[in-house]
């Protein structure tokens, strides 16, 4: 769990290329943790990791697991090996595939020595609508098939979920500190509000309980982004 409010802050690292990212974290000095999506992965692979690694900065693999127990838990093994410390999972996948993960999690922290990495549940993704959820059999509630996701992550020892800015206060209020929440749609009263819609401040989403901010273009896209970060750490302190 974060410790300090620069820990509280992911940096999405939203490019193609490996150059391109490792460039930018060479320019966040300050921050130590950066998302790593399927856009880049698919691009470079876990050579990317190494560099990570060089420069002595933590992994957030946001690949949003779904597939059979065996399988998503073994992706969480070789994720480890690489030296990733967070990574996503989709709760849809069930109660048994996230379990596996979970204790596979353990398992390897154990045998490792090392801290076990960290499990995030993706619930409803937030570009899916009630009409969306319906289509797929899902019933039409969004809010309520959220609640339901993440009390099944938590059941399965899942260690929390990634949410947006307006899911917090229902989640923290329903499964209390248990379950570490990490929130993106993340704008600082600076910075604008490019194509997210619904936005919270950094400090808004703490207030109500997100443990970790996941923060990419106001941070990423400013003239010096160390200074970007530490605005914005400052704000949270
Ligand atoms: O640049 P920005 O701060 O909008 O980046 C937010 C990051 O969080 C991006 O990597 C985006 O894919 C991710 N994300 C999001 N909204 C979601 C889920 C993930 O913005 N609902």
């Amino acid at each position: 769990m974060a410790t300090t409010s620069a820990d509280r802050i992911i940096i999405a690292l939203d490019v193609q290329t490996k150059e391109e990212g490792i460039a930018l974290v060479s320019r966040l000095k300050d921050a130590r943790t950066f998302k790593v999506g399927l856009e880049l992965f698919t691009a470079e692979g876990p050579a990317l990791f190494r560099k990570l690694k060089a420069l002595r900065k933590d992994i957030f693999l946001d690949l949003k697991l779904h597939d059979i127990p065996n399988t998503v838990s073994g992706a969480v093994r070789s994720a480890f090996k690489h030296g990733v410390q967070m990574m996503t999972i989709h709760t849809s996948g069930g109660r048994e595939m996230m379990a596996k993960a979970a204790e596979v999690a353990r398992e390897i922290a154990r045998e490792s020595g090392r801290p076990k990495p960290v499990l995030l549940g993706v619930t409803i993704l937030t570009s899916l609508k009630g009409a969306d959820l319906e289509e797929v059999g899902q019933g039409s509630d969004v809010a309520s098939q959220v609640l339901r996701l993440a009390g099944l992550a938590k059941a399965a020892g899942m260690d929390g979920v990634v949410c947006s800015p307006q899911e917090i206060e229902v989640l923290r209020k329903e499964y209390g500190r248990e379950l570490a929440i990490v929130t993106p749609g993340i704008r600082p009263v600076w910075a604008a509000a490019q194509d997210q819609k619904r936005i919270m401040t950094p400090a808004e989403a703490v207030a109500k309980g997100a443990d970790y901010l996941v923060i990419g273009r106001p941070i990423t896209g400013a003239p010096s982004p160390n200074e970007a970060f530490l605005r914005v750490v400052e704000e949270l302190a």
